[in-house]
């Protein structure tokens, strides 16, 4: 192993490490917040978005997706709502007038979540949901209704048979077998996957699907991508499909997931992240740790504490990526065989008509 350099000078390292006064200082971006998690910093636990303060009617009005929703939730309101009244009358206030605020924020800082591996997942969910509603011919957004959970079941084994994917089949740790491949590959249009979804809904209903198939799976690309992005065209991409869905299927339900990507997710990445697609802000790497994070937990960290199982945890998961002991790892020399093909050529041209530079 390389004998290690401390070197005796302030100055900046790699990747947001730099070394001040004999200490290693680490850039923390948070970016990483789940709703749960959104929702108990900045205080707005019954809020249907944590970026804007729109209701759940405003959210579902072609007026504002034409106007857009400005990313107007801001920790200083929630404190300020605070400080006019006091707790209990505020509390009693209905919920529209709080901006859906149920306790005192505990951050001081805007929660701006990235979230774009879970914008895949729930996004897909969503326009799944939308297909058995379709296929078991109710219009009224009621995911737990008999006849859609039965059009659920039977499209779910049709998938599996004909194009071999496992979609929103339940796991034992509480999540369905949807991954994030999955979600593209399907929103790709591999192996026919339209097709076999929708084999027996209305024949009317299929290329209003496939529309917004195509334009959900291009944005999706666009947030879960590193490309630098034409944000204005983006822009229009978003509310024209976020349009197309309310005028076509009034009776579905807007999700949190789906109003977060249609209306927020170019401003985040034009603002926020230099008009770069969402990649490096991604929780993707963080979840494929969720594992190792169970078996730590278990057997190889205190139980003394909380705080002590915490530390724990996480001491052992930084030795995972510490750079002298990753060098050390052995790494298979096996290529993954690239014959997957991550394109179709209907999307591509979207896509490639929004991204201004490519950068794989
Ligand atoms: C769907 O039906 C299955 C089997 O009948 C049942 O176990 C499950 O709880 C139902 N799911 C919902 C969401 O109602
Ligand atoms: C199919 O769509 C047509 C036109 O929208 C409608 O008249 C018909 O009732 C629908 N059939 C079913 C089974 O939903
Ligand atoms: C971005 O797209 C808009 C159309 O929405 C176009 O007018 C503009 O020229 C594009 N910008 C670049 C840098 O290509
Ligand atoms: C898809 O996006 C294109 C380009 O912005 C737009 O012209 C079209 O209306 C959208 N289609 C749907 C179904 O939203
Ligand atoms: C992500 O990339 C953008 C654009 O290159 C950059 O501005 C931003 O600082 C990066 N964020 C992180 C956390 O690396
Ligand atoms: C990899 O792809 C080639 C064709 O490009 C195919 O012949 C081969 O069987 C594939 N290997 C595996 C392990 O899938
Ligand atoms: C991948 O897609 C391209 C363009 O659509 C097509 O020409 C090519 O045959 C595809 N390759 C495979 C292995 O499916």
């Amino acid at each position: 192993m390389d004998k290690i350099v401390i070197p005796q000078t302030d100055q900046i390292l790699v990747n947001g490490l730099s070394l001040i006064g004999g200490h290693v200082q680490v850039d923390i971006v948070r970016s990483l917040f789940d709703t749960k998690m959104a929702g108990l910093l900045d205080g707005a636990g019954g809020a249907s978005c944590h970026l804007c303060t729109a209701s759940d009617e405003e959210i579902k009005s072609i007026d504002w997706v034409r106007s857009g929703f400005p990313i107007n939730r801001l920790i200083s309101d929630a404190w300020q709502l605070f400080d006019d009244v006091n707790e209990d009358d505020f509390l009693k206030l209905p919920s529209k007038q709080r901006l859906g605020i149920t306790h005192k924020s505990t951050s001081d800082i805007n929660i701006i979540a990235a979230s774009p591996l879970h914008a895949y997942l729930c996004v897909f969910r969503w326009y799944m949901l939308l297909i058995y509603h379709l296929d078991a011919g109710h219009k009224v957004w009621s995911p737990s209704n008999d006849k859609v959970n039965a059009s659920m079941r039977r499209i779910r084994a049709i998938l599996l048979e004909k194009c071999s994917f496992s979609v929103d089949i339940p796991s034992s740790q509480g999540g369905t077998s949807t991954t994030r491949n999955i979600a593209r590959d399907c929103f790709l249009d591999k192996r026919d996957f339209l097709k076999w979804a929708t084999s027996s809904i209305n024949l009317s209903d299929k290329p209003l699907l496939e529309k917004i198939q195509t334009n959900l799976s291009v944005v999706l690309r666009l947030v879960n991508s590193g490309n630098l992005i034409n944000c204005s065209k983006m822009e229009e991409l978003c509310k024209e499909t976020y349009e197309y869905i309310l005028v076509q299927f009034p009776w579905a339900n807007i999700t949190p997931s789906l109003h977060k990507l249609l209306s927020h997710s170019f401003k985040i990445i034009g603002e926020y992240n230099n008009g770069r697609g969402l990649q490096n802000l991604s929780e993707e790497c963080s979840e494929a740790c969720n594992k190792f994070v169970r078996r730590y937990r278990e057997n190889l960290a205190r139980k003394t504490s909380f705080c002590d199982n915490v530390r724990d945890i996480l001491v052992r998961l930084l030795c995972c990526s510490d750079p002298l002991l990753v060098q050390n790892r052995f790494t298979s020399t096996k290529t993954r065989n690239s014959s997957a093909n991550d394109t179709n050529s209907l999307q591509d041209i979207l896509y490639n008509s929004i991204v201004l530079e490519n950068d794989n």
